[in-house]
């Protein structure tokens, strides 16, 4: 008796957590629209590609883009600066991308502070998914 219904009860958590981690490419577009106080429309796959290929002075001077790891297409794999493989950033051609707000939210954080030297606004992070998803 005790062990159908602990399984049970394992089941209906294991679809609870699943739920709860079901972001998408569009729930995350929505949320950053939000964020940014404009409607999903107002996203602009035009400006996100610019974000992405636009080149900035890096840290130490260097010419740095999103395009130099994830490369100048990003439905193909990419490198980091050690060489280490990256997954492509396109959902088509690689469909967890933008399935995970912490991890999206992480990188974000860390790649924006990289090449622009500041966090992305919510306005840049829902322009750059919007443009990515449009890949094929
Ligand atoms: C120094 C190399 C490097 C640069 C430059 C870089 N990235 Fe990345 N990016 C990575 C790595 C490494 C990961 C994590 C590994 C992975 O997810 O495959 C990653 C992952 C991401 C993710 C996570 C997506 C997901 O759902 O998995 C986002 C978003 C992202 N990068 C955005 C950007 C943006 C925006 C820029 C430019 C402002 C940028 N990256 C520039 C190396 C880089």
């Amino acid at each position: 008796m005790i062990k159908p219904l602990l399984y049970g009860g394992l089941a209906v958590f294991g679809m609870v957590s699943a739920v709860a981690a079901a972001d998408s490419p569009a729930s995350l577009m929505a949320l950053y629209a939000q964020q940014a106080g404009v409607s999903g429309s107002a996203l602009s796959a035009t400006r996100g590609e610019a974000l992405y290929r636009t080149e900035h002075a890096g840290r130490d001077g260097q010419a740095v883009s999103c395009a130099g790891c994830h490369t100048a297409n990003p439905a193909q794999a990419g490198r980091t600066r050690v060489g280490k493989r990256i997954e492509p950033l396109a959902p088509a051609a690689h469909p967890q991308r933008f399935t995970d707000a912490a991890k999206v939210e992480k990188w974000f954080r860390r790649n924006c502070q990289d090449v622009l030297q500041r966090e992305c606004s919510a306005q840049e992070k829902g322009d750059f998914i919007t443009w990515l998803s449009q890949i094929k």
